[in-house]
């Protein structure tokens, strides 16, 4: 089984970034595709920030820095990905976004064996795979936020997907670092269908008056150890992105558990995206 040693990520927001992080210090070649300059560039600065930040804490030298940044090269245009091995996208959970970037992928990839992984937590993998010409080498590879600290990859492929697909993928999440679990194509996977609809559950309680944010999460962490409560987990996974993880669960299960709860709704159409927002359940000064 050939090695992965050239990588493209598509998309350089919180997932994107982590994910071209971990790979780069790995000592994976990583191109990072971004849809304009302007993204690209705002991606590149959180990228070489989180480098900083981990030279700042100790967490990595600046010898490691220099050779993670080394790995990383940077581009606005699909094509540069055609020599790439496996490709991640890490765009909008949009399923019209998703699917246009994976059939522009499909066409730029030079390799007829390279994989195209999505990290989608919620829509479901056939979809996207049959959009592309290689459904058997479409798989999801989906990553925690923040990617450099959560040990986590959620492998699951397609009914179309090849065995060999799965095992090249597996390789790689552990050259990465990480580790897997394997879940069955349905949307939320494993970790998104039980974590969703208890964040869902926490803001049904703000909305109800049933407790403060505040109370709501010094239960849960201080109660049952969580590393944060559900409202401070809602502003860093971002609400925009659950309430469209929301939207793809409740199309496949049709599950009130599932339905987005008005106040979140609410929240995104405000712009109350949480901590990328600079607001959400709380205040993020710049
Ligand atoms: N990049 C790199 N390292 C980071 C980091 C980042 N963005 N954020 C935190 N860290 C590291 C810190 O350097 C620190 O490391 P040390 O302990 O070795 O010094 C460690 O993580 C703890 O960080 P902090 O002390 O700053 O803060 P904390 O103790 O409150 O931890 C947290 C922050 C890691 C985010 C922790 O609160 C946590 O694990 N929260 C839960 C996160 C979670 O549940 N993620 C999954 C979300 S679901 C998802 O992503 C999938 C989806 O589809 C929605």
């Amino acid at each position: 089984m050939e090695t992965i040693t050239r990588l493209g990520v598509v998309g350089c927001g919180l997932m994107g970034s982590g994910i071209a992080e971990v790979a780069a210090r790995r000592g994976v070649d990583v191109r990072v595709a971004e849809a304009t300059p302007e993204a690209l560039e705002a991606g590149r600065a959180r990228l070489t920030g989180s480098l900083e930040r981990g030279v700042r804490r100790g967490k990595l030298t600046e010898a490691e820095r220099d050779q993670a940044m080394a790995g990383l090269s940077f581009t606005a245009d699909l094509g540069d990905l055609a020599d790439r091995q496996l490709v991640i996208e890490a765009v909008a959970e949009h399923r019209d976004v998703k699917t246009e970037v994976l059939r522009a992928l499909d066409k730029a990839l030079g390799d007829p064996a390279a994989i195209l992984a999505t990290n989608t937590s919620s829509i479901p993998v056939i979809d996207l795979a049959v959009a592309t010409g290689r459904p058997d080498r479409v798989i999801g590879m989906h990553f925690f936020n923040p990617v450099p600290v959560q040990q986590l990859v959620e492998v699951t492929p397609a009914l179309s997907t090849s065995t060999e697909t799965i095992e090249r993928t597996l390789a790689f999440a552990r050259q990465l670092g990480k580790q897997t679990v394997q879940a069955t194509d349905r949307s939320g996977f494993i970790v998104n269908a039980l974590l969703v609809p208890f964040l869902l559950s926490a803001v049904r309680m703000v909305e109800s008056g049933g407790a403060t944010p505040e109370d709501i999460d010094r239960g849960m962490e201080l109660g049952c150890a969580h590393p944060m409560g559900p409202l401070r987990l809602l502003d860093l996974i971002g609400l925009d992105t659950i309430e469209a993880i929301a939207e793809s669960m409740y199309a496949e299960y049709k599950e009130q558990l599932y339905a987005p709860p008005a106040l979140l709704r609410r929240m995104t159409a405000a712009g109350r995206l949480g901590r990328k927002s600079g607001r959400g359940f709380y205040s993020y000064p710049a």
